[in-house]
């Protein structure tokens, strides 16, 4: 099977993304696929990777070589993506499958979902709408709570609404907020405020990546509990042993530069200390919110515990296409269930192609 190993993108995770490619690209047997990498560019433009020219097996994150040659899909064509050489014509090449290995808006939001399915590819992980629904936490907040499943208290803000601390506390009712861009990944533009100086510049910062902008109700010496979702080909979902996340060092919380750039920002207790009941009840949880917001294949579920009342639970926030690098949790998840990092990826090709 040839496999299109997709990553990079315009989003502010792109330098994710080519760490968790990477990783993903270790984790295909090279026996059973041909496996094609096509870095998207900060331009959005798709170039085919040599897998021997930087971007190959064994590196820490994928290159996207300059000069590369630009590839393009044909909507309505049977898999097919054009290869573009400039003067000297074009070739096509047809694809199996594709991997979206994407984070953020432009790969995980649904967009370049709707771009495979009119290019007739199957790929790996949700469809337009799973995919749209949970990335805007806006949305995905509203639908899980329309179905009666836990989220911490939170109000939307657009740039025609007038960001007011006082309001939002009153509202919210707590002086300690998050502010976050509705669609965004990794906490990028994440700020905590407790203070009207602090809200208006966190709310700034926000509207820097999004034109919503959420406020939320910050819980207090949370727990932050993370639960990998897997559906096979047969239609069966199954919840992942729990992951704790424990901030380390002057992090305050589980920010951009605890994830990705301190080494020693956060470590990840697997499994997360909980009773079996307490367990038992954020795996279901897991799984009924994959299926409210319509998510297929895989996502990470993310929780916040209140330690203070041991019921108090709240679902954070969903990720279709979650880390993927050598140290990110959805994979290691899935290790401790015993699920090794290459059956992890048979799984999911085998739903793709079902
Ligand atoms: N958005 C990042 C990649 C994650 O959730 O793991
Ligand atoms: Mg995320």
């Amino acid at each position: 099977k040839r496999i299109g190993l997709l990553f990079g993108g315009r989003s502010a995770e792109h330098e994710v993304s080519r760490l968790s490619a990477a990783n993903v690209l270790r984790a295909l047997d090279p026996d059973r696929y041909d496996i094609v990498p096509i870095g998207i560019g900060r331009d959005g433009r798709w170039l085919l990777c040599d897998s021997g020219n930087g971007g190959g097996r064994g590196a820490k994150s994928l290159e996207i070589p300059e000069g590369a040659p630009q590839v393009a899909l044909l909507p309505g064509g049977a898999g097919e993506m054009m290869v573009l050489n400039g003067g000297s014509g074009s070739s096509t090449l047809r694809l199996d499958a594709v991997v979206p290995v994407l984070h953020g808006p432009n790969g995980e939001d649904g967009t370049v979902q709707g771009f495979l399915e009119l290019a007739n590819i199957p790929y790996v992980g949700s469809g337009v709408m799973g995919s749209a629904a949970a990335m805007d936490k806006d949305v995905a907040k509203r639908l899980l709570r329309d179905s009666g499943l836990p989220v911490v208290p939170f109000l939307t803000l657009t740039p025609g609404t007038r960001a007011d601390y006082r309001a939002a506390m009153d509202a919210l009712g707590t002086p300690d907020l998050f502010v976050k861009p509705a669609n965004m990944g990794s906490s990028v533009g994440v700020s905590r405020a407790s203070s009207p100086e602090e809200f208006a510049k966190a709310c700034e910062k926000a509207f820097r990546y999004d034109a919503k902008v959420l406020v939320e109700r910050s819980v207090t010496g949370a727990r932050e509990i993370e639960c990998s979702v897997l559906e096979n080909a047969a239609g069966d979902i199954k919840a992942s042993p729990l992951g704790e996340i424990v901030p380390a060092g002057s992090h305050g919380f589980y920010s951009y530069d605890a994830k990705y750039i301190d080494a020693d920002g956060a470590l990840l207790r697997i499994p997360a200390e909980l009773t079996a009941d307490q367990a038992r009840r954020i795996q279901e949880l897991a799984v009924e919110t994959f299926k409210v917001l319509g998510c297929e294949a895989l996502a990470r579920v993310d929780f916040f515990v209140d330690p203070k009342s041991e019921d108090s639970l709240f679902i954070n926030e969903v990720n279709t296409l979650p880390g993927f690098t050598a140290i990110s949790m959805y994979p290691k998840l899935w290790e401790a269930g015993g699920l090794p990092q290459s059956e992890l990826m048979e799984v999911l090709i085998g739903h793709a192609i079902a």
